[in-house]
């Protein structure tokens, strides 16, 4: 557990427009910040953050709160390792308590996970700058490739020895758990049980997660054996989803966001040599075939990727398919080549910083122009050839969600076949309207699943109802427990309190609703009115959500929100009497009315007399309270 004290200072350093800007590029608007929500694919920017109030809230999935629960949602951290993240970020010494039983299993294995492999780092580190075996092998090869003694320590290159069981062992020794070594795949079982390792007489490429921590390792052999796999790398597993890793992004993604570009290489070489040369932003698909995810997490630091391919044809037309991808979640692709035999790494430790630029400005080309020529010179004078080749151009233009983008490539490519721009357009009219209906279809899908989340054996209906009225109680809680009480017939009290007391005999049944209650009547009693910050940096995301939701109605997070708000919010303050007493008398009034449902239930279903008498009696005076209730609401409240 993280202590106290610690969790205060995090939340004091923390700058939730500082942290959410890593993941999101955020424009300033007004007093807040909007960008693109990483949570949906969204093409007009919903997603909102109040540095004033340390929130974030997303009007497109829906999700709000802290620094904390951004990376929670987004990481799919769990919050102590949302705490370490901020922590770290600011340079704060994290002191725990020693772990309890109490914390979840799922937790503890993916931090083990992820200590042993920071552990593996390490030691493969170690054994290529401190063994004799590493430096003459690995480290004389990393030399000899021209990486520098700084960039083999920023990525942390390492060596792990050509012996069965180096790492393993000393593992083992050192009290890592079995579960753990072979889960991260460092270490595979014999038959017999025993572990040996996965990584032998290898140079060591640790892959980084978003954040920094490492999460896998691809191994490079130095044998040049063809029945020897050239790398090794890791399997999945709980802490490493290839399809959403991308080979650098850690040290690139600042660069990425200041060039508002990202360049794309194929390997792991290809990543460090052009960081070496002072050319940042540049990561890999390490292998694979770039994948939705790996897009995404592109597309949250720019709309620009710059593919490096090496200049071996085949493969550029094996890949082709997949960008189209990429114009499909609304980026921009350009293609740069290199000379036959060179890859981005031996090109630019063969020109240099300076010359490797340049190429890549005076080769760029346009993805879709490129791809347009290269399939033109295969058709010849062919016809059929011809229009299968426009029938695949055509698709991938309708790809790009910006019409006007897409009505500018047409043109261009209209030069390029050399076929009428206007049967081009209406080609591309009759995809990007098949695109439409298929895409409003599943929009359509999506919004018959219900949002909240029902108690079995409950009428929806009634829930909802239900819900929704305990929420406003929270939201008038939020925003206006800490102002005094200045009514005829009540003074010199808190609203907060006062709320609390009156509302002591209703059962909350919406569960952060309940939660909220039950903490806010907690602080009461200790004699502290709560304020917003206290929920907002609270465990529980669910109550962190509801807070949230509540409190973006006065802070107006959103041009749209202040439009349906603006009369309503200044209304509710005018008469706050009927504000306060209103929701609260509005609650039980519904609470009441639903006993008197049960109790109307029981009596049909009652048999003998006296009981049925009993029923009678207790129905009798619930519907006197209900009276009263409505009376009162109908004199003191204009609602
Ligand atoms: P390359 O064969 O181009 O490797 O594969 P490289 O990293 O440029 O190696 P050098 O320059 O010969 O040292 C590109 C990427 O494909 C993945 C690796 O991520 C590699 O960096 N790959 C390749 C594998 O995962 N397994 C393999 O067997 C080969
Ligand atoms: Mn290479």
């Amino acid at each position: 557990m993280i202590l106290k004290s610690t969790i205060d200072r995090i939340m004091e350093a923390t700058d939730i427009v500082e942290v959410i800007g890593e993941f999101v590029q955020l424009k300033k608007r007004g007093a807040n910040y909007v960008g693109l929500s990483p949570f949906a694919n969204e093409r007009t920017p919903s997603f909102t953050v109040s540095p004033a109030k340390g929130i974030f809230k997303d009007f497109s999935s829906g999700k709000g709160g802290s620094a904390v629960t951004f990376l929670m949602e987004l990481e799919k951290y769990t919050y102590p390792e949302a705490l370490k993240w901020l922590a770290k970020k600011y340079s704060i010494e994290v002191e725990e308590t020693v772990e309890t039983a109490e914390n979840k299993e799922e937790e503890n294995r993916r931090e083990s996970l992820m200590i042993v492999s920071a552990y593996a780092a390490k030691f493969f580190h170690e054994s290529l700058l401190e063994t004799d075996e590493g430096k003459a092998i690995g480290l004389s090869y990393f030399k000899e490739r021209g990486f520098s003694a700084e960039t083999i320590k920023k990525f942390e290159l390492g060596y792990s020895p050509d012996q069965w069981e180096a790492f393993t062992g000393q593992a083992l020794k050192e009290g890592y758990l079995e579960e753990f070594l072979t889960d991260s795949g460092l270490s595979v079982k014999r038959d017999n049980g025993s572990l040996y390792d996965r990584y032998r007489g290898r140079v060591m490429f640790p892959i980084h997660s978003f954040t920094g921590r490492v999460i896998a390792f691809g191994g490079r052999t130095l044998k040049s054996d063809k029945n020897v796999p050239k790398y090794v790398n890791s399997p999945e597993s709980e802490i490493y989803h290839k399809s959403n890793v991308l080979y650098g992004l850690h040290f690139a993604k600042k660069s990425i966001r200041e060039e508002d570009n990202c360049y794309l290489v194929e390997g792991y070489a290809d990543v460090i040599s052009v960081h070496q040369a002072g050319i940042e932003n540049v990561v890999a698909s390490s292998g694979t075939s770039l994948t939705v995810e790996q897009i995404r997490l592109i597309g949250r630091l720019t709309k620009n990727i710059t593919i490096l391919y090496d200049g071996d044809a085949a493969g550029i037309k094996a890949s082709l398919r997949g960008l189209d991808m990429i114009l499909e979640e609304g980026l921009n692709v350009k293609v740069v080549l290199f000379p036959d035999g060179h890859d981005p790494d031996s090109y630019v430790r063969l020109v240099g910083t300076n010359g490797f630029k340049k190429h890549i400005e005076d080769n760029k080309k346009d993805f879709i122009l490129y791809k347009t020529n290269l399939l033109l010179k295969e058709v010849g004078n062919d016809p059929i050839k011809k229009s299968d080749v426009i029938r695949d151009i055509v698709e991938s233009i309708a790809k790009i969600p910006d019409s006007i983008k897409a009505s500018v490539f047409i043109k261009e490519c209209s030069h390029l076949l050399q076929i009428d721009e206007r049967a081009l357009l209406s080609e591309l009219n009759k995809m990007r309207n098949a695109k439409a209906k298929k895409d409003s279809q599943q929009q359509t899908n999506r919004m018959v699943t219900p949002v909240e989340e029902y108690p079995v054996d409950e009428p929806v209906e009634e829930y909802k109802e239900t819900s929704s009225q305990e929420k406003e109680i929270v939201r008038l809680l939020l925003l206006y427990g800490n102002k005094v009480i200045d009514w005829d017939g009540i003074a010199n009290t808190y609203i907060g309190p006062f709320m609390i007391a009156e509302l002591n005999d209703v059962d909350f049944e919406h569960p952060a609703s309940k939660a909220f209650i039950e903490i806010y009547s907690k602080e009461v009693e200790n004699g502290v009115l709560p304020e917003e910050q206290h929920f907002i940096h609270h465990p529980d995301k669910d109550i962190v959500d509801l807070v949230v939701t509540s409190i973006a109605t006065k802070y107006t997070l959103s041009d749209n929100w202040y439009e349906m708000h603006k009369i309503l919010v200044p209304d509710e303050q005018a008469n706050m009497k009927a504000t306060i007493l209103g929701a609260i008398f509005h609650l039980k009034k519904h609470k009441v009315g639903k006993m008197l449902e049960g109790l109307r239930n029981e009596l049909q279903k009652e048999q003998s007399v006296e009981d049925q008498e009993i029923l009678l009696n207790q129905y009798m005076r619930m519907k006197k309270v209900e009276k009263t209730i409505s009376d009162y609401l109908g004199s003191v409240i204009i609602k």
